[in-house]
């Protein structure tokens, strides 16, 4: 990663605003900048003629495992290749130096046949042998947490080894808090058989280290077996058992999404069928989710040979997820196509059940009652109440007649059996074009009830084609802008990125009667072990953060109204008019009119915001999310340096006028009657 530029200038601004917030009320007229110009733009809000309701769906998340985002990142188990089951059965695991033993990979007799391969240790010395795990990109812990060390044991022999030890060992010099290589928390399991059994013990750390390691030590001479061995923060998202790594699952909740969408992606699809995303095999206990190679591997921008997927996140996971966030969950199905952009590999159309009956039994899995076969399994792990699940992706971005051809077999069989949830078909994988042209008909005449548009474009594209959906039919299938994201040199998430999806949004939001969904992509990223960028928010083993667009994404789905009302910019019914661009909505609950305008040129605008048919009075909330410099990025040492700064503003009556900075988006909340 490169390193980001401080922008302290920003920073005490910030913190002025939050000390004025602190002792007074801005008044409105007071706003305006002396350096603003003079001239006036009218930015008109029809209180009186609300609109179509807002879907509590419009802004959501995309979820997909590329760059780390699950494991080495949401899933926070620490050990790589827990269970041996990685092409290179050994990978992320070594011998420790001047050890005397040898480590084996061996399959006969393993666990179970999910996870097939095992660890025989064997030592040759009475004083023990050692092995090492390197984690992901190093293990992230903190000092006085506690971790769940757990492995399943067998001794093979009549007689072994009766006890093994693990060790966290501090990271590299300069990295960690502890000496480096220094042992800083360990912990014993002991009790073995001649069978397999689960056994576990925690190990609470001394030290803080971005890039501990593990040491297994087999402390006497003789051998024996292991698998599924795991070191595990206690410290989870709720302090769910298997669950989630808190900081990340809390910044997708301080955004409030409407949907998660899951698990992909390309991921659905594979770059073969064989490996494809089954989500059958990604529930029940750990130890029987079966490994694969992760898509992303060996493609795209960064060669990553060392990732793959345990699953240890599955369908359960995001399931409960999603419902912790308060947010739909759209789960995406693989339809009997591999990734186009590979092997494009299809199940031919007479060889469909397998596919079908999987998208049959998720929504008994998701919804069913806990006497059918899937609830039932769904319950045992924990969630005897259906989750609610609506809606369903049939594959992911397909293209061409054989995706028409498979979704009508898909379509037919759920409708049958379901007509009450909502389908989702693809638009293909850019946003126009001889793909999309093709499939948006056959959309529309399938009856599907969304379609998913995929573009990565060029910030000025999203400034340019705010009004896309203005002239979408009203009539046909709703639009789910499943992936978007703005492009810029490098693929930095700039705020002149962010600003640009921004200026889009505004569209989105003016259309939610016809676009029901939108989610930015990809979600999260490692900084040592990404594939794709921009992404929406960033990571290392112990720090996060939001990016610009993380910070658009956030400001809209926070705020937003439950009726769309109407906007004139200049006196012109849109959402983009004379270098401005802005949308509002009304909050029925609270009566808040809450408008959001995006100013992206160089200049600060001046604008009189008239309310016709109502009149605001009381303390505005205005967020403002700017940055002079279009360049400016947030990372893991400046995680604010782009950031919503508050303040409040006293207004009373049916204008109010102020000022947009330059390159800024702004969130007028107006108390209104
Ligand atoms: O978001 C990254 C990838 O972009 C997704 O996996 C795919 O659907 C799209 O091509």
């Amino acid at each position: 990663m490169r390193i980001h530029k401080k922008n302290v200038h920003r920073l005490a601004a910030a913190s002025a605003v939050a000390a004025c917030l602190c002792v007074a009320v801005l008044i409105a007229q007071s706003s305006a900048p002396s350096s603003a110009p003079a001239s006036v733009e009218s930015i008109a809000i029809q209180v009186s003629r609300p609109g179509p309701a807002v879907p509590s769906t419009l802004f959501g998340l995309f979820f997909e495992d590329i760059n780390f985002a699950a494991d080495g990142g949401l899933y926070p188990e620490l050990v790589k290749n827990r269970s041996f089951e990685f092409t290179e059965p050994l990978a992320g695991w070594s011998k420790s130096f001047a050890s005397e033993g040898e480590m084996v990979a061996l399959s006969e007799g393993g666990l179970n046949a999910s996870n097939p391969h095992y660890l025989r240790l064997r030592s040759e010395s009475p004083t023990g042998f050692a092995i090492t795990n390197a984690g992901f990109r190093g293990m992230g812990v903190q000092a006085g947490a506690e971790y769940i060390f757990s492995a399943w044991v067998r001794v093979p022999g009549a007689a072994g080894p009766k006890t093994l030890r693990a060790a966290l060992l501090a990271g590299a010099a300069g990295r960690g808090r502890g000496a480096a290589g220094g042992n800083i928390g360990e912990a014993t399991l002991s009790g073995f058989s001649g069978q397999w059994k689960k056994y576990e013990t925690v190990l609470k750390a001394s030290a803080t280290s971005p890039a501990a390691r593990l040491q297994v030590t087999v402390p006497e001479a003789g051998a024996i077996d292991v698998d599924m061995v795991s070191l595990f923060p206690r410290d989870t998202w709720r302090n769910r058992p298997n669950g989630l790594r808190p900081d990340l699952v809390q910044l997708l909740a301080d955004m409030k999404p409407g949907f998660l969408r899951f698990p992909g992606g390309c991921i659905v699809e594979g770059r073969r069928l064989a490996l494809r995303y089954q989500w059958k095999k990604t529930v029940g206990d750990v130890s029987e989710r079966r490994s694969i190679i992760n898509r992303w591997n060996d493609e795209n921008e960064r060669v990553t040979p060392d990732y793959f997927q345990s699953f240890g996140l599955g369908f359960y996971e995001y399931f409960q997820l999603a419902e912790d966030l308060g947010a739909t969950p759209v789960p995406i199905l693989n339809c009997g196509m591999a990734c186009q952009f590979n092997s494009g590999e299809m199940a031919p159309l007479d060889q469909l059940d397998e596919y079908i009956q999987d998208a049959l039994d998720l929504i008994e899995f998701a919804n069913g009652a806990v006497t059918t076969r899937w609830g039932a399994l769904r319950a045992r792990m924990g969630h005897p109440a259906p989750f609610n699940m609506k809606m369903i992706g049939i594959g992911n971005e397909q293209w061409g007649k054989a995706y028409v051809d498979r979704y009508k077999v898909f379509s037919a069989a759920i409708r049958a059996r379901h007509p009450d949830i909502k389908l989702i078909g693809s638009a293909g994988p850019s946003a126009s074009g001889t793909q999309f042209d093709y499939l948006w008909p056959q959309m529309r005449e399938m009856k599907a009830d969304l379609v998913d548009e995929h573009y990565y474009q060029p910030a000025q594209w999203f400034l340019d084609n705010s009004r896309r959906y203005d002239k979408y039919d009203r009539s046909g299938p709703k639009v789910f802008a499943g992936e978007y994201a703005a492009r810029v040199a490098g693929n930095r998430n700039t705020w002149g990125a962010a600003l640009a999806e921004a200026a889009y949004m505004t569209g989105l939001e003016r259309n939610a009667d016809v676009v029901h969904m939108a989610s930015y992509a990809p979600l999260l990223a490692h900084v040592d072990a990404w594939q794709w960028a921009p992404n929406l928010i960033w990571f290392d083993n112990l720090r996060s953060f939001g990016t610009p667009s993380y910070h658009v994404q956030k400001l809209f789905a926070t705020n937003l109204g439950t009726r769309l009302l109407p906007v004139t910019i200049g006196g012109s019914e849109t959402n983009a008019h004379n270098g401005l661009y802005a949308s509002a909505s009304l909050l029925e609950k609270t009566g808040e009119v809450i408008l959001k305008a995006v100013n992206p040129g160089e200049a600060g605008r001046k604008v009189a915001i008239s309310l016709a048919g109502a009149a605001a009075r009381g303390a505005a909330r205005v967020l403002t999310l700017a940055s002079s410099d279009l360049a400016a990025e947030n990372s893991l040492d400046n995680p604010m340096n782009v950031a919503p700064v508050e303040r409040s503003m006293a207004v009373s009556g049916t204008e109010v006028e102020l000022t947009l900075p330059a390159h800024s988006l702004t969130v007028v909340r107006l108390p209104a009657r």
